[in-house]
């Protein structure tokens, strides 16, 4: 099979002391997230090997049932969704990770009258969670890896549109949620512009729940969550040169009510200096002082409606779970 693995640590060569752009990138965020008067991580450095790791474990997570969620609302409905879509489509997953809940999906779509086999683009940060997600479901669809961002991988696949075809967008797991209100809006237009009138999104959102079942979801009594949280300064300390104390730090979730969502934070347990060596940095904490490292909206119904208005796509469909609040959104472009 050809697989194209797009890979975004590129190393210039000819040059013996290269950095690769993603390290470069890297130090470039955490240089300025740590100079911040409210320091603050991207939440997608929590993803490397061992972080996405971490979180393929918190979707098992008893307290944590967005996964399950979604799973579900895609295995009941998988049919509804395919017959709602044009015949002939090709599917991008945008952090398809390793694309588990994506089976039953492509299994309905590729079982209609479909020219070919079915072409699955999946998108993520992680080259091993796609390296499992091209073992695992290359019995039912043509799988085509790209380890790139969301709108690189969007503009390599839409390339490889044929005549006559649609693209379906696949954003599931309410990662539109990491991303701050405003931004969602500006990434969704993005994603408009990047796509045809006939393409379809199909985009989960975690609701908006009692702020209790919400907070245990992301402060699990078992510890994944807070590992999956310090392992961001783990990742430092061994792709930067770090040399956190992790046990100094202390995982936080709080529910911001205003911005209805809950934040992650990491909390110094005492005053304490740590040093980058790759940027070169120091950074100070005090007692409490807190590194804000994700953020994951929740959401309304009619809001989610009103934000495919305001982006430029229709509402085709919209399916909720009764045991966990998420909803799985189909939107067109007419
Ligand atoms: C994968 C981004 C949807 O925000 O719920 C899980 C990540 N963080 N527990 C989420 C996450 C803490 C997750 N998303």
């Amino acid at each position: 099979m050809s697989t194209q693995v797009f890979e975004w640590p590129k190393t210039k060569t000819g040059d013996s002391a290269a950095v690769p752009s993603m390290t470069r990138e890297f130090v470039c965020d955490v240089r300025l997230g740590l100079a911040k008067p409210r320091k603050e991580l991207h939440s997608k450095y929590l993803y490397d090997e061992l972080g996405s790791s971490l979180f393929e474990a918190i979707t098992h997570l008893p307290e944590y049932g967005l996964t399950r969620a979604d799973e579900r609302l895609l295995r009941r409905h998988a049919s509804d969704i395919a017959r709602l879509i044009p015949a002939r489509a090709a599917v991008i997953e945008l952090g398809s990770g390793v694309g588990k809940k994506t089976r039953h999906l492509l299994q309905a779509i590729g079982a209609a009258p479909h020219q070919g086999p079915l072409r699955y683009y999946p998108i993520d940060v992680s080259a091993d969670a796609l390296a499992r997600c091209e073992r695992d479901l290359s019995d039912i669809a043509d799988v085509h890896p790209l380890v790139q961002s969301y709108l690189d991988g969007m503009a390599r696949a839409t390339a490889e549109r044929e005549a006559g075809e649609a693209l379906l967008v696949l954003f599931l797991g309410s990662t539109i949620g990491n991303f701050e209100r405003p931004c969602a809006v500006e990434f969704l237009r993005d994603l408009r512009r990047a796509l045809l009138p006939g393409d379809a999104l199909l985009i989960g959102a975690d609701l908006v729940k009692e702020p209790e079942r919400m907070l245990v979801a992301y402060d699990d009594p078992t510890g994944v969550t807070g590992a999956f949280n310090l392992n961001l300064l783990g990742r430092i300390n061994r792709e930067l040169g770090g040399d956190f104390q992790l046990r100094d730090f202390e995982h936080q979730a709080r529910w911001n009510e205003e911005h209805r969502r809950i934040e992650m934070h990491l909390r110094s347990r005492l005053n304490q200096t740590a040093f980058i060596a790759e940027a070169d940095l120091s950074v100070t904490f005090r007692a409490d002082e807190t590194i804000w490292t994700e953020s994951s909206h929740k959401f309304q119904l009619q809001e989610l409606d009103a934000m495919a208005e305001q982006t430029g796509f229709r509402v085709e469909g919209q399916w909720v779970d009764r045991d966990w609040p998420f909803a799985e959104n189909l939107w067109t472009i007419s």
